[in-house]
C-alpha cells in the first residue's frame, strides 16, 4: 500500500475521531443550554430597565419589590390565586392608567372615596373589605411591587393538569421543582442537532473529494482501491445478528420501562390538590396565626384519623372575625347561624371539603402511632402544610413510600416503658445497629392491612 491511500486512512480516520468531541460537545452544550434556558427565562422576566410601560423591569427594582411584597401583602394576594383580595396577575391592564393604580395600593380608601368606578365595584364585589393604606413606600417603590407582580405573572406557570384522580375542576398539581418551559430545551436540542447534522454533511463531503481525488490517481493498485471504494452496506448491517439483537433490546427495554412506570403510577395522587369549597388558607391559619395544628385536627395525638374540623371550631374565632366575608357566611350558611341575632337554627349542612390524602380500604394507616408515640411532625409525611395556601398530596402514600420509612427510621423508644423490652431483646441480638420500625414488625403485612 502506497503513502497517498495511507494518508487517506489517516483523514478517513480522523473524521470518524472528529465525530466523538463533536457528540461530546453536543451533550455538553444540551446541559448548558438547560441552565440557559432558566437564565434566560429569568432575565427574559427582568429584561433591563423599563420596558416603556413605566413599570420597572430592572432586577434590583423587582428584588425590591418582590420584598416588599412578601413583608406586607401575601397575607392577602398571590398571583394567580385569590386570596384574601385578588389575584394579582394582570393587575396593570386592569387599571385606567397607572397612577391610579400606585395611589390605590398607596391608600385605597382614598381612591375608593375620590369615586373611582373600577375601585368602588373592586370594593364592593370584595364585601367592602379594607385593605391596609401603604402610604409609608415612595411611589417608586410601590411601582417596584407592580414590576414584580407583572415578573412573577410573565413566569410559566408551574402547576400542570393533573396525572390521575377525578374531582371537580381547577384543580391542580403541583409538580415540586421550579423547571424549565420544555419549549425551551426542545427548541436548542434541535438546533443542536442540525448543527450535527451539517457537521456531518461537510464530513461526508471532504471523504467523497478525496475519494475521487485520490480514484484519479493511476498509480495504485487494486488493494488500495478497495480500501478508498469501500462502502457500507446498510442493508447488510440492518440485517446483521448485532444489530438486530441492540435494536430489539432497545425497543424491549422502553416498553418495559413505560408499563412499569405505569404500573407505579396506578393510584397514586402525589401532587393532587383540589379546589375546596372555602378557600381556607393554611398559610395564614397556620403559618402565620400559628395556630396549633391540633387545635383544628383534633384526632391525631389519641386517634387512627386526625379529622377534618367541623365548623363549629372555626366559628370559635369567626363568630367575631370578618363577619363579613363572603367566605365566612359561608361558614355561616352550613351551621345555619344567623349573625343578626347570634343564634343557630336548625338547617345544618356540612361544609363539604374535599378529601386529598387517601389510602385505599385495604391499608390501614394510624396518627396517634406516628404523631403521638413515633414522635414523628406532621411536615415529615405532608410537608410544609403551614406555608400553603391549599393544601395538597406532598408524598406518594404508596406502600413502598410506608416501607421505605420503616426501614430507615428509628424507634422512639425513650421514656416509653413499652418498648423496654423489646429494646432490651434487640440490643442482646444486634447491639451496633439502632432499633427501627422494621425490627419492631413495621415490616409485617398484617400491620398494615386488614
Ligand atoms: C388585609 C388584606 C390586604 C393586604 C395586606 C393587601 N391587600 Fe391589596 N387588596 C385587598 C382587597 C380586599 C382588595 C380588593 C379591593 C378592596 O376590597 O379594597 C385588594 C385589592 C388590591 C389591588 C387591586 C386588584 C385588582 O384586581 O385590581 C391591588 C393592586 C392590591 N390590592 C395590591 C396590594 C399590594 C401591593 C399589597 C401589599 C403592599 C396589598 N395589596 C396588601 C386586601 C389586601
Ligand atoms: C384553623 C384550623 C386548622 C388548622 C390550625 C390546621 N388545619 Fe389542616 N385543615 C383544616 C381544614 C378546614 C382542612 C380541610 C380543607 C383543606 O384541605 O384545606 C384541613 C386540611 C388539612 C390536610 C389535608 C386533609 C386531607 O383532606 O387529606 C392536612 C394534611 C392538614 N390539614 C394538615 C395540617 C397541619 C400539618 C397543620 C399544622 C401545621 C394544620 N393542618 C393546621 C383546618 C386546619
Ligand atoms: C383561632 C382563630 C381562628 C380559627 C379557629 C379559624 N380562623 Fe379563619 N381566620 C382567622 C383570622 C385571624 C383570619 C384573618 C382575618 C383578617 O384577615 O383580618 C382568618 C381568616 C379566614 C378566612 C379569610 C376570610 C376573608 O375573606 O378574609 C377564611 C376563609 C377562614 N379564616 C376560614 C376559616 C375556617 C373554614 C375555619 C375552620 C376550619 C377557620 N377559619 C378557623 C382566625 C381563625
Ligand atoms: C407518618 C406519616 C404521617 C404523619 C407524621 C402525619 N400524617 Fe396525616 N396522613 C398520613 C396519611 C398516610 C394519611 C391518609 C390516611 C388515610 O387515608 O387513612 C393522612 C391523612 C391526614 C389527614 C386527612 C384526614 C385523615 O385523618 O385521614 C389530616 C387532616 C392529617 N393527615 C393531618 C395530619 C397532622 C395535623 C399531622 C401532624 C400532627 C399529621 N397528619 C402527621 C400520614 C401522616
Ligand atoms: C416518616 C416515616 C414513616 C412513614 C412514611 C410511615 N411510617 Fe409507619 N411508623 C413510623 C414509625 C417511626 C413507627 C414506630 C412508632 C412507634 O414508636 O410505635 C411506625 C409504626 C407503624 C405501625 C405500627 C408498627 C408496629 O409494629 O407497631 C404501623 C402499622 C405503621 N407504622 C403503618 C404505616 C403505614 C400504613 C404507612 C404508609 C401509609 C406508614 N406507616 C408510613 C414511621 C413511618
Ligand atoms: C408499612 C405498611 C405496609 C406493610 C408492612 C405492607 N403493606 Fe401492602 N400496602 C400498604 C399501603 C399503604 C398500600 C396502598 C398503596 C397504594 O394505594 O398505592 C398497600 C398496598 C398493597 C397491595 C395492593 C397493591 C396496589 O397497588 O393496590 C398489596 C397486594 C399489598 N399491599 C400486599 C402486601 C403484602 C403481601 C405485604 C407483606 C409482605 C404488605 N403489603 C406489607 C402498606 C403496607
Amino acid at each position: 500500500m502506497n503513502d497517498c491511500c495511507s494518508d487517506f486512512r489517516k483523514i478517513t480516520f480522523l473524521t470518524y475521531l472528529l465525530l466523538l468531541p463533536a457528540f461530546l460537545a453536543f451533550s455538553w452544550t444540551a446541559s448548558l443550554a438547560q441552565d440557559a434556558a432558566a437564565d434566560s427565562t429569568a432575565t427574559e422576566a427582568s429584561g433591563g430597565g423599563d420596558d416603556g410601560s413605566g413599570i420597572p423591569s430592572s432586577p434590583e427594582a423587582i428584588a425590591e419589590g418582590e420584598s416588599i411584597f412578601n413583608n406586607n401583602c401575601t397575607v392577602c394576594h398571590a398571583i394567580n390565586q385569590v386570596v384574601v383580595g385578588p389575584a394579582l396577575a394582570g393587575v396593570e391592564n386592569r387599571w385606567e392608567n397607572l397612577e391610579t393604580l400606585v395611589a390605590f395600593i398607596s391608600n385605597s380608601q382614598k381612591v375608593i372615596q375620590g369615586g373611582n368606578e373600577y375601585a368602588v365595584n373592586l370594593y364592593n364585589e370584595y364585601n367592602k373589605t379594607l385593605m391596609p393604606a401603604f402610604s409609608d413606600y415612595s411611589d417608586e417603590q410601590i411601582l417596584n411591587i407592580v414590576g414584580y407582580i407583572k415578573a412573577e405573572a410573565a413566569k410559566p406557570a408551574q402547576a400542570e393538569t393533573p396525572t390521575g384522580g377525578g374531582g371537580e375542576g381547577g384543580e391542580q398539581v403541583v409538580n415540586g421543582g421550579g423547571g424549565i418551559p420544555s419549549g425551551y430545551l426542545t427548541a436548542i436540542i434541535v438546533g443542536l442537532l442540525v448543527v450535527l447534522v451539517l457537521i456531518l454533511l461537510v464530513l461526508v463531503l471532504i471523504i467523497s473529494v478525496l475519494t475521487r481525488f485520490l480514484n484519479q490517481k493511476q498509480d495504485l493498485d487494486e488493494a488500495d482501491r478497495e480500501v478508498i471504494n469501500q462502502k457500507v452496506d446498510v442493508q447488510k448491517v440492518a440485517k446483521s445478528r448485532p444489530f438486530i439483537g441492540i435494536m430489539l433490546f432497545i425497543f424491549l427495554a422502553i416498553t418495559v420501562k413505560l408499563v412499569l412506570d405505569g404500573l407505579y403510577s396506578v393510584g397514586v395522587q402525589q401532587g393532587y390538590q383540589p379546589k375546596q369549597p372555602i378557600p381556607f388558607s393554611h398559610a395564614l391559619h397556620a403559618g402565620q396565626y400559628e395556630i396549633e395544628c391540633q387545635y383544628c385536627h383534633t384526632g391525631v395525638m389519641k386517634a387512627k384519623s386526625a379529622n377534618i374540623p367541623s365548623a363549629n371550631i372555626c366559628m370559635n374565632c369567626h363568630q367575631q372575625i370578618k363577619t363579613e366575608s363572603p367566605q365566612i357566611q359561608k361558614i355561616y350558611a352550613a351551621i345555619d347561624f344567623d349573625p343578626e341575632t347570634q343564634t343557630y337554627g336548625d338547617n345544618q349542612k356540612p361544609i363539604e371539603w374535599v378529601r386529598i390524602h387517601n389510602l385505599p380500604d385495604l391499608a390501614y394507616f394510624n396518627h396517634a402511632q406516628h404523631v403521638n408515640v413515633g414522635g414523628l411532625e406532621c411536615q415529615t409525611c405532608h410537608g410544609e402544610i403551614q406555608e400553603m395556601e391549599v393544601v395538597y398530596q406532598q408524598s406518594e402514600l404508596t406502600m413502598g413510600w410506608c416501607i421505605n420509612c420503616h426501614r430507615e427510621t428509628q424507634v422512639n423508644a425513650e421514656d416509653n416503658a413499652y418498648y423496654d423490652k423489646l429494646l432490651e431483646l434487640h440490643n442482646t441480638e444486634n447491639p451496633k445497629e439502632p432499633m427501627k420500625v422494621e425490627d419492631i414488625g413495621g415490616l409485617e403485612c398484617s400491620k398494615c392491612h386488614y
